[in-house]
Order: structure tokens, then C-alpha cells, then sequence
């Protein structure tokens, strides 16, 4: 850095939220069941292809040189006093769910170019580049796996299973990367950076409830998808008894119920569970249901327990099986990640800096998926979480942080950032 480098860094707080309040027009719907302003952009679609070009703008405007890569990753680069040294990299995801706020993923991206106009206006040169990124499809429910465009950046993931992947229309992800104008001509592999940070909402209570504004991610917890389909036998609803039913939407139920008791039963650690989609056919009220699709998702801290509560899940389908005649089942793997530590050493740059800026924080474990964890795999990686306010609601229109405490949770990206990009 030049001799001129502050200690640390303060961003334009304003700025920053008249950014996330822009970029949460687009996609914009008003929620019926909230009353609220919420945010559609499910990855890859109109609202999405116009998210990221605005983004892309305000990359250009900011000085980045952009390029984007086969997967629809884009990255912003703002180049360093030494172009050969590895990137400092920063970002986050701009898809979201269908019934999101502004928050998710947004901070990061939108904090990320902030932090570069931040040292544009300082007249801060580091000693490495550092670039923004913004990673495809990270919320997975457009095409069923989440962390997708990350996941590939960083080498888990293949790029033709990417896009091979459909949404329920049979959309192709690769289609769709070409019709919005996003399928980019750079490799996807991403060349290992110097370190990754990004903040992000925490999505939870756990801020909020110890009146701590700044969170430093120790880690993100395993994630395990699967699509169950149970196979039964469409009949007539009033003249079928009950003992010659092979009813799939019982067995659906029966499901539910039973990952609830695995919750409940505290014999799996620190399992959470939920039954998010679920569809009977054919959807009929004088019809006993022939087919029932649904999607479980798993999570939990322990590798070993989640394991278990898979085996206790698969378990179950077989019991289930068994108890009719004319019961089935199929499953599909959607996604699946273990549990992902975050670098010690970056985890105490956050700290210092939020100490630095006179923000309390503590330490905590990510409930949530994020692309941190992906390209964790390639360099060190830590997350800088930022307060939500009504128990840090999430993938709601109600998801809420403050004015202030995104601009602090910012000033702390950006504080780390310029001491990782100054770091030999
Ligand atoms: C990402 O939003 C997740 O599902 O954890
Ligand atoms: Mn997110
Ligand atoms: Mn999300």
C-alpha cells in the first residue's frame, strides 16, 4: 500500500444503502402475505440478467475491468502495485429466493464495490489486486443445487453437470447462461486467491440477541438436499377403502412427521430438518394421491450425525415401503456439503478490524449455506456477518438490517480487505 494508507477503512454508508434499495428494485414484487416490498430473482432469470448488468455497471463505474466466466461468475478486478500477486477476493451472490428481501448475498457484492470506490476516492493503491465476485445460482432453487456457481469456480463441481442441471420447466442452466447473455468465454476454474472474504446478513437471532453488531464465521454448517418421490396408486376418494389404499401423499406426511421426531428426538446433534416443496398428483380433491415429490433439507454442524440422520431418513422410506402394498419411493441427490471450517488466521484479521472500528462481535458458526465455503477449498477463507433485525428473519420479505449496521459490517469487509491486499 502507499505510505499514505490509513489504519483502517470507513465506507460511505449512504452510498452503500442507496445501492442495495436500487438493486432491490429489480426483481421487486409486492408480497401479499407480508404486505411488504420483497425480491424475485431467481438466478438466471430476466430479474437476474438485469441485477447483474446493473451490478456490472457500477462495477465499470468504480474502475473494475470485468470479466465473466462459463459458469455466469462474474468478477470485477481492481489490479494492485503488484499485478503478479495473488487477489485479495471479495463478493457474494445477487440471485435469491422467490420471496427474499434485499439483504441476502446483496450486502456482499454491493459491500464489495463499495470498499473499491471507498479506496478509489482515498487514493489507496494495495499491493494486491482485489476483485469482486458475484457467483451463479448460490440460493439452488432454480436448479436444485446450491452454492452452484462457486462450487465449479472452485473445483468440486463440474461444469457440464452445471449446466445440465434444469429447473422444473426443463430449463437447462447452460440454456439459460446463454439466453440471458451470461455464459461467459473465461474458464471457470478460478485461479486459487490470496484469501476470501465476504460479509453477509447472519440470517439468525444469535447477533441480535447478544446485542453484538459484527459476527466472525468460524464455519458453515453440512447441507444435505434430496428430492424424494413416493410412488403410490391413484384411486377414487370415496368408494376406495382404506385398507386397499397405497396412498403417496399419507406417506409424504408420514415424512414430515418423522424428520420432526429426528429433530426432536436430540439423538442426531444438531440436526435442523425441513420439508420446503411438496406436490401430490394428481392434485385432485376426489383423488388419493399417486405421486408425491417432495425435497428434504438436511443440516447440520457434525458430519458424523448427519450421516445417521440420513441413514435414520432412509430408513424410514424403507419402513414406509413396506407397510402398503403398491408404496415406493426414489430419491435423488440434490446437493450435499460437509461441514466447512473458516481460516483461523483471516478470522483474527475480522476480529481486529471490527475491534479497530469499536465493534463487539463474537464468533459464530453459519447456519446457512454460502459461497465462502466453496472457495474455502482453494485459499483461506473467513465471513464477516452483519445483524438482522426481527430474529434475523431470512429468505422472507421481512429480512432487515439497519442503515448502520450494514455500513459497519462494511467498514469491517473493507478494513480486512486492505490488510489482506497489503499482507507479503
Ligand atoms: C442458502 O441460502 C441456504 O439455503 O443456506
Ligand atoms: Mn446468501
Ligand atoms: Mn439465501
Amino acid at each position: 500500500m502507499t505510505s499514505s494508507t490509513p489504519e483502517k477503512l470507513t465506507v460511505d454508508g449512504d452510498r452503500l444503502w442507496q445501492s442495495l434499495t436500487d438493486l432491490a428494485e429489480i426483481g421487486a414484487y409486492d408480497d401479499e402475505r407480508t404486505g411488504l416490498r420483497g425480491v424475485n430473482r431467481l438466478a438466471l432469470t430476466d430479474a437476474d440478467a438485469a441485477g447483474r448488468r446493473q451490478v456490472i455497471a457500477w462495477m465499470k463505474e468504480a474502475g473494475l475491468t470485468v470479466r465473466i466466466d462459463r459458469m455466469g461468475n462474474i468478477y470485477g478486478r481492481r489490479e494492485g502495485a503488484d499485478p503478479a500477486a495473488r487477489t485479495v477476493l471479495t463478493g457474494s451472490h445477487i440471485d435469491s429466493v422467490a420471496t427474499a428481501g434485499a439483504f441476502d448475498g446483496c450486502l456482499g457484492v454491493l459491500g464489495g464495490i463499495e470498499v473499491v470506490r471507498t479506496l478509489n476516492e482515498r487514493g489507496i493503491t494495495t499491493r494486491r489486486p482485489i476483485e469482486v465476485g458475484v457467483f451463479t445460482e448460490e440460493e439452488g432453487v432454480r436448479f436444485g443445487t446450491d452454492m452452484l456457481g462457486s462450487a465449479v469456480a472452485a473445483g468440486r463441481l463440474g461444469l457440464e453437470y452445471a449446466h445440465a442441471l434444469t429447473d422444473r420447466d426443463g430449463r437447462t442452466l447452460g440454456d439459460e447462461l446463454a439466453r440471458t447473455g451470461f455464459a461467459g468465454p473465461v474458464d471457470a476454474r478460478l485461479d486459487p486467491p490470496y484469501a476470501y472474504v465476504e460479509c453477509h446478513i447472519e440470517q439468525g437471532p444469535v447477533l441480535a440477541e447478544n446485542d453484538v453488531p459484527i459476527g466472525v464465521v468460524t464455519g458453515v454448517q453440512g447441507i444435505s438436499w434430496q428430492e424424494i418421490t413416493i410412488h403410490g396408486r391413484a384411486a377414487h376418494a370415496g368408494t376406495t377403502p382404506t385398507r386397499l389404499r397405497a396412498d403417496a401423499g399419507l406417506a409424504a406426511a408420514r415424512i414430515i412427521v418423522r424428520l420432526r421426531e429426528l429433530v426432536d428426538s436430540g439423538d442426531y446433534g444438531d440436526l435442523r430438518a425441513t420439508v420446503g416443496h411438496l406436490t401430490v398428483h394428481p392434485d385432485l380433491t376426489n383423488i388419493v394421491p399417486a405421486r408425491a415429490e417432495m425435497t428434504v433439507d438436511l443440516r447440520n454442524p457434525d458430519d458424523v450425525q448427519m450421516a445417521r440422520a440420513e441413514e435414520a431418513l432412509a430408513a424410514f422410506l424403507h419402513e414406509l415401503e413396506g407397510s402398503r402394498p403398491g408404496l415406493a419411493s426414489t430419491t435423488r441427490r440434490m446437493a450435499k456439503t460437509a461441514y466447512v471450517p473458516f481460516d483461523e488466521s483471516v478470522q483474527k484479521v475480522i476480529a481486529q478490524a471490527a475491534d479497530d472500528h469499536g465493534l463487539a462481535h463474537l464468533s459464530l458458526l453459519s447456519g446457512a449455506g454460502h459461497d465462502a465455503q466453496e472457495i474455502a477449498a482453494l485459499c483461506p477463507t473467513a465471513m464477516i456477518f452483519v445483524r438482522g433485525e426481527y430474529d434475523g428473519i431470512s429468505h422472507n420479505p421481512r429480512e432487515y438490517s439497519t442503515p448502520e449496521a450494514c455500513a459497519r459490517g462494511v467498514d469491517v469487509l473493507a478494513t480486512t480487505l486492505l490488510r489482506l491486499a497489503d499482507q507479503d
